[in-house]
């Protein structure tokens, strides 16, 4: 396979032509990694990477920097200045090189306004923009490499998943804190960092879609909401079942239980191509309406991931995009009830030529 972050950045380059941009400037973000390969924190200094409509990029960089991104990225001119050097001299001269001075400039939409600014001083004659649509599109469509680290990370969710699920009784007692400290460490034994603060919502506290853990005790007849994922070479995963490890759980709870899972089945067998996003969204709320439980989904059905755990497609009402082949994104609809318990049930999808294939294989059923 050809390098895939050089490949990204051919299309990129092609869309800039095509909506008549001169370039794209982009500062150490998802974006940055997405295109150059290069992965770092935002900081003080300017470390910039220049993709011109035509031609090779160019990053400017801080001196420290010169030998680790010879090594991670793909980009051959690293142009560096030293700390107490002149780094929009630098870059008024690269971008003049580039031939990027001048006419529409597409920014990093998380760039930090000091390096805006410093771009504007720089190219006066430039107006600037952001890149956010022409990137984002091009970010929703994963490419090969980027479904095969989404497939290790779910592989990995499954498993771990399917081990919690064997704690059975032994979970009771455990606080929701310790739970996820277990799932945690699980989780990084199969990858590089956890997707986002592991979710444990026992009994009450899974009426709240947002809550991570906290000291409460796992009872006998919770339901628990388990959400997580883990993340395989910078790509997430994240999925969600809701279990009662012993007991029997409370009166609506398997009625409430088998109407999440009808509604996420729904949404999960109509992905196909040319399928409105809100369509999906619209099957998974009839099913939970007709039962009900209307005001007790209180969010989207779900959310599109790559490098970013939440980024477009949304799964939402008034979205109208139309899925479209190496799309991924999570469907998991869920009913909260108030002071009693929460079910939500989320799995990854990625839509294929001819249809939509679940990432998350391990069982749904609350019984463990
Ligand atoms: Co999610």
């Amino acid at each position: 396979m050809a390098d895939p972050f050089r490949e990204r950045t051919r299309r990129l380059q092609q869309r800039l032509l095509g909506v008549g941009a001169s370039g794209a400037v982009f500062f150490p973000s998802p974006n940055c990694y997405y295109l150059s390969g290069f992965r770092e924190e935002p900081m003080e200094r300017h470390l910039l990477v220049f993709v011109p409509a035509d031609g090779d990029p160019a990053i400017v960089a801080p001196d420290l920097y010169a030998d680790q991104l010879a090594d991670e990225t793909w980009i051959d001119q690293i142009e560096t200045y030293p700390d107490g050097g002149d780094p929009v001299a630098l870059v008024r001269e690269i971008g003049a090189e580039l031939g990027i001075s001048e006419g529409r400039l597409l920014l990093d939409p998380t760039m930090w306004a000091r390096f805006t600014l410093d771009l504007r001083t720089a190219f006066p004659a430039a107006t600037f923009e952001l890149v956010e649509d022409v990137l984002a599109e091009l970010r929703m469509s994963k490419d090969e490499a980027e479904l095969a680290s989404m497939e290790t990370a779910s592989e990995a969710a499954d498993e771990v998943m399917e081990r919690v699920r064997r704690l059975g009784p032994d979970a009771v007692g455990m606080t929701e804190a310790d739970l996820a400290g277990w799932i945690r460490d699980e989780l990084l034994e199969r990858g590089q960092e956890v997707s986002f603060e592991v979710v444990v919502g026992s009994g009450p506290n899974g009426a709240k879609p947002h809550h991570r853990h906290g000291d409460r005790h796992i009872e006998s007849g919770d339901p628990v909401v388990l959400d997580f994922g883990v993340r395989v070479d910078g790509y997430p995963s994240d999925m969600t079942r809701t279990v009662v490890f012993d007991g029997e759980p409370p009166g609506e709870f398997e009625t409430a239980h088998d109407v999440v899972a009808l509604a996420q089945d729904a949404a999960v067998n109509a992905v196909e191509p040319g399928v409105p996003a809100e369509r999906i969204d619209e099957l998974a709320r009839e099913r939970i309406e007709e039962a009900g439980f209307g005001d007790a989904f209180v969010h989207r059905t779900g959310h599109g991931i790559g490098l970013e755990v939440h980024e477009p497609p949304y799964i939402v009402s008034g979205n109208d995009m139309e899925l479209e082949p190496g799309m991924v994104f999570s469907v998991e609809p869920g009913i909260y009830l108030t002071d009693a318990f929460g079910v939500r049930i989320e799995d990854l999808v990625v839509v294929t030529e001819d249809g939509g294939r679940r990432l998350n294989h391990v069982s749904r059923d609350w019984r463990v």
